[in-house]
Parts: structure tokens; sequence; C-alpha cells
């Protein structure tokens, strides 16, 4: 069975062809990247508006790149939300029309349930049941995961995200959008030791806040800043570093303390901060700790694609008929109302 996979939730066109038994035969990512750069941060409308323009012909390139063509498609699988709702428009109109006109399913497809189950596609794919560590732009959440829709919440984030904290932190330093992977290639030339920033809420149960240590880091670079309001570059890795080494700990102790409330014996690691590798040292030193085995997604299947669309939609077949389908999209979608396919 191939399913053809569409990520279009937020500032990256994914599309991505998963074939049953075989993997991913072919996939394109195209990021916005220069298109948003100049505001700092995503225009909804600029969003849409290139998704519209990039699908079509990346959707033929895949095909073309798998040596495929659209009658060899057995369903389409589409990010229906959570996300920007006209970007999620995009892909669920294209998604459906094209399924419709090719009588095959269209399938819509929870973003963070294509984040969590990014992992299987890796060649060392853990087993059911397992502990995962989502922290994406817009959440960071610690998840039981029994199997497919079978997602227990058991601590999530308070206020802002882990990856918005370091998109704001970079924000903060006068980095350009996107934040948090400059954030991390600064903080490499830092000391980590040099602030004391933070750990927020360390030893009280599995939730998280991020808004705290954002405000700490403001409070305590402003008294760096000379007349223009700039910063040496010293003081700004310094800060990225320690910055950094707060939002690291946190996660870990958080993952650390999750492990053995649950007694699972899995992490999983999910989203783009997971592409972090500070984060992913020290989850991998935990697990050596503790004798739990650690698995982190490649950074490509990290962040947004379209390849965890099109194999989230692969586990979500049954069920998914042709047909005149429904374009669904959701801009607020929790992820503990699904359920088994
Ligand atoms: O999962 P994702 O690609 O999109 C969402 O679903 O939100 O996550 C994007 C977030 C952004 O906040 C971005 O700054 C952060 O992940 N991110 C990173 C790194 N790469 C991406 N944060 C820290 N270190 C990185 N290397
Ligand atoms: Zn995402």
């Amino acid at each position: 069975m191939r399913v053809l996979g569409v990520e279009t939730s937020c500032d990256e066109t994914g599309v991505a062809l998963y074939e049953a038994g075989v993997g991913i035969r072919a996939e394109r990512l195209a990021s916005q990247i220069a298109i948003h750069a100049a505001f700092g941060g995503v225009v909804p409308e600029l969003a849409s508006r290139d998704h519209i323009a990039k699908l079509l012909p990346m959707v033929a390139g895949v095909l073309e790149d798998a040596g495929v063509g659209l009658r060899d498609l057995d369903a389409i699988a589409y990010t229906a939300g959570p996300g920007l709702i006209g970007a999620l428009m995009v892909g669920g109109s294209l998604a459906s029309s094209l399924a419709y006109a090719l009588k095959i399913p269209a399938i819509p497809v929870h973003h963070l349930e294509g984040h969590l189950l990014a992992c299987m596609l890796e060649e060392s794919a853990p087993e059911f049941p397992f502990l995962a560590l989502l922290v994406s732009g817009g959440h960071s959440q610690l998840i039981e995961v029994a199997g497919v829709g079978r997602y227990r919440i058991i601590g999530e984030t308070l206020d802002d995200a882990a990856g918005e904290a370091f998109d704001k932190v970079a924000r903060l330093l006068g980095l350009p959008y996107p934040g948090g992977p400059e954030l991390a290639r600064l903080a490499e030339s830092g000391d980590a030791q040099r602030f004391a920033f933070p750990r927020p809420l360390r030893n009280q149960g599995l939730d998280m806040s991020f808004s705290g240590l954002k405000t700490a880091v403001r409070l305590t670079i402003e008294p760096h800043r000379d007349a223009n309001g700039a910063l040496t570059d010293r003081v700004r890795a310094d800060v990225a570093a320690s910055f950094q080494a707060a939002v690291v700990d946190t996660l870990t102790g958080k993952c650390r303390q999750a492990l053995e409330a649950t007694g699972l014996e899995r992490l999983v690691v999910a989203g783009g901060v997971g592409a972090n590798r500070s984060l992913r040292a020290s989850l991998a030193d935990l697990g050596r700790r503790v004798g739990a085995r650690v698995y982190y997604p490649r950074p490509a299947l990290c962040t947004d694609n379209g390849a965890m669309i099109a194999y989230a939609g692969w586990c979500r077949r049954t069920g998914a008929e042709a047909g005149l389908p429904r374009i669904v999209a959701k801009p607020r979608w929790p992820l503990d109302e699904l359920t088994p396919p």
C-alpha cells in the first residue's frame, strides 16, 4: 500500500511517499524561512500562499523521484491540525480533491501524532508502550504511548512551549527567525555556567513552565546592553548556552521523573526541539543512568516533514474510504481526543 503524505500546518511544505513494507520511497521539503525572516516570525497569510505555490509541483516531484504515477497511490494523508487554519486548508483541499479524483481515501492526520510516530520510520523503531517527550514550537508534553491512538498526557507546559521559549530568547538575543536552531548554534561557543537561570518546577510533578525562564533571561541581559542596546558576542553566546542548559536540564529532569512514575523503559523524543544536540546528549545520558532505552529520530524527522504524515496516515488506513471527503482543518485539536484506529 502506498500513502502520499502532505504536511502544511505551519511554515514548511512537506510531501512524502510511504510504502508499507518498504518505508519512505521519496520525500521533499520546502522551507519558508526566506519568506518569513524579514518579519521575525511566521506570517500566516504568506505561509498559505507559499503552500499553494509549492504543493502541486512537490507532489509531482515526489512521485517522479519514487518512479510511481498518481494511479499507483492507495491513499493520501494530510495534516488536519493543529496548525494555522489557512495553511491547513491548503494541504487539506489539495489532498482531498486529489483523492476524490483518484477514487482513493483522504486521511486526515493529527500533526502531533505524526511527530509521535516518526520514530517508527527509523531502523531501530521502539515497541509500544513508551514514554514520549514531545517538544515542538507549540507543544511540550510528556505522553504515555500505549499504541497508535492510545495516548495519555501525563505532563505538559503550563505556559510557553519549549520551542517557543527558544524562539523568544533567540529574538531577545537578536537572532534571526527561526530562532531555535540559531540559538542552539550560538550556544555551542558559550559558557553554560556563566548565568544561573532557573529550572522551573524542578521536582514539582510532571508539568513544565518556560515563561518565567524567558523573563529571567530578559532581566539578566538588560544590564549587559550598551548605550545602543547591543550585547557583546561573548554575552550573547554565554546567555544562549546558559539558557539552553536550563531547558535541557528541566526536560531531562521531567523525563527522569516520568520514567520513574510510569515504570516505562523506553523514551522517545519527538518534535522540533528534539533536533537539539545538547538535549539528545543529555537524554542519552539519562537513559544510561536509569537503564532506559532512548530513541530519537534523525533531526529531519524531528522537525516538520511529510514522511511522518504519510506514515501516520498509513497507521490510520482502516476504515478510511474513498468518496466525497470532508476537508478536516482544526487549528486546535487536543492529542488525547484521538482514539485507536
Ligand atoms: O515540530 P516543529 O518543527 O514544528 C511545530 O510543530 O511546532 O518544531 C519547531 C520548533 C521551533 O520552536 C524551533 O525553534 C524548534 O522547534 N527547534 C529547535 C531546534 N530545531 C528546531 N530548538 C532548539 N534546538 C534546535 N536544534
Ligand atoms: Zn511540528
